[in-house]
């Protein structure tokens, strides 16, 4: 993840995150499958706070807790929930253990995971379902692998051709496979386009 500690970087990615394809049919969907008793949300690599606004439009009076590793990206999070009561930005490297931050009703996550290694994946989702209350939901919008080279690379001239070098990614079915392994009642790839998918875990 360390380029997006470079604040150029950090900063070059939010200028261009409207481009990114079919990222908005995600997100809706991803509003569409918050539970309706939404009241306190988790977002993993909040990045500016995209995901965790879009929480907030839905459910206005939701407490956000946002979580990123780069000083630019919290910074821009702060930025833009200045003023706004119920929402806290910290620090905090996904490598590690997530910390003790109460139970939430949904835990969110947008394009910032799959910078893991696959062991650390398995052992995040372990740590997201344990702070899922009853009912509550795992929404993790990410990269995944495609399934061949040439899938790749139709993906990646889509996008401008651009590879990240830091991306660790794994295939989208395998991670449902982990969410189920680690206690999820339910998952599923409730959207995909190419590499981008909405991940969705579900708890009793
Ligand atoms: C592609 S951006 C996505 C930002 C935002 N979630 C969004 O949907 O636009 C990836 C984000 O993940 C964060 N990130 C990457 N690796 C991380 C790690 N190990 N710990 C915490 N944050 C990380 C980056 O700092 C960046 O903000």
């Amino acid at each position: 993840m360390t380029e997006y500690r470079d604040p150029e970087y950090a900063r070059a990615y939010l200028a261009a995150q409207d481009a990114v394809p079919q990222r908005g049919v995600g997100e809706r969907l991803l509003l569409d499958l918050l539970p309706v008793h939404t009241r306190r949300v988790l977002d993993l690599g909040c990045g500016d706070g995209r995901l965790l606004a879009l929480v907030r439009s839905r459910f206005e009076q939701a407490e956000g807790v946002a979580l990123d590793a780069s000083e630019a990206m919290l910074e821009a999070a702060r930025a833009r929930f200045a003023g706004q009561v119920g929402v806290t930005a910290a620090h905090h490297d996904l490598n590690d253990p997530l910390p003790d931050l109460g139970t939430f009703d949904a835990v969110v996550s947008g394009f910032a995971i799959h910078h893991l290694p696959d062991e650390r994946k398995r052992t995040l989702y372990r740590e997201v379902r344990a702070r899922l209350a009853p009912g509550g939901v795992f929404l993790n919008l990410e990269h995944v692998a495609s399934v061949n080279e040439r899938e790749h690379a139709r993906f990646l001239a889509l996008l401008g051709g651009k590879e990240d070098q830091s991306n660790r990614l794994a295939p989208a079915w395998t991670q449902v496979e982990w969410l189920r392994e680690v206690g999820f009642m339910q998952a599923d790839v409730a959207w995909k386009w190419l590499e981008l998918v909405l991940l969705v875990g579900w708890v009793d």
